[in-house]
């Protein structure tokens, strides 16, 4: 049950490995543990003429240093429906300081379809989280939505190791083919050596 959250991100880790860049940036890989610091609204440039409002807290479980428990809401202007595309960016700390952009991109066409068929178990998770029904679907009308003490769980038994380091994911929900910008937020996250906290 606790490690359910964590597919999302395996799948994201997972499926754009792109080993040659991560090497020209860190030198130190190994047993890790992703550290989630925030969530927070992108950058002016990024955001859409009327931006997502949304509030997320995150706190940690008390035993299990790998288990978080999400609680906020957001609040949509316009219908949400599977025509609509994610694209997440992550940028890579530099050791030599400054983000280096396009670590990893990851583009998802018909997001509601595809977390349904490749993560079934997180988007159930976060649809039991945010509808009080695991099996609600798309589309979603304009509102505010709630989300309750959603647990995820970062440990990620895909990845015996990764490069260690401090990450930052910018994930825009899109459309017209990745022209328009619809809702944008950037998570912020470290890995660290396993053990270290
Ligand atoms: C969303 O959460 C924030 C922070 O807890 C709160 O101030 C705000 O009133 C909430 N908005 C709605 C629409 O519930
Ligand atoms: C969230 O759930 C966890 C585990 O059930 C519980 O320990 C914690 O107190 C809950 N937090 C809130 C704010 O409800």
């Amino acid at each position: 049950m606790l490690r359910r959250g964590s597919e999302l991100v395996v799948v994201l880790i997972v499926t754009l490995w792109n080993q040659s860049f991560q090497k020209s940036i860190h030198n130190t890989a190994g047993p890790f543990r992703v550290i989630p610091r925030y969530v927070t609204h992108c950058p002016p440039a990024l955001q859409p003429a009327q931006p997502l409002d949304f509030y997320v807290r995150q706190t940690r479980d008390r035993h299990d240093p790998d288990l978080w428990y999400y609680s906020g809401n957001f609040t949509t202007l316009f219908t949400w429906t599977n025509d609509h595309d994610v694209d997440i960016n992550v940028a890579s700390w530099s050791s030599r300081g400054g983000w280096k952009e396009n670590a990893y991109i990851f583009r998802v066409k018909h997001y509601c379809s595809a977390f349904k068929t490749y993560v079934p178990q997180a988007w159930r998770k976060i649809m039991l989280a945010i509808h009080g029904d695991a099996n609600a679907d798309c589309p979603w009308p304009p509102g505010v939505y709630h989300v309750r003490n959603m647990s995820t769980d970062f440990r990620i038994g895909a990845l015996p190791a990764f490069y260690y380091g401090k990450w930052r994911a910018t994930l825009r929900l899109m459309e017209n083919n990745y022209q328009d910008t619809l809702g944008c937020f950037v998570a912020y996250a470290d890995t660290v050596p396993r053990g270290g906290l």
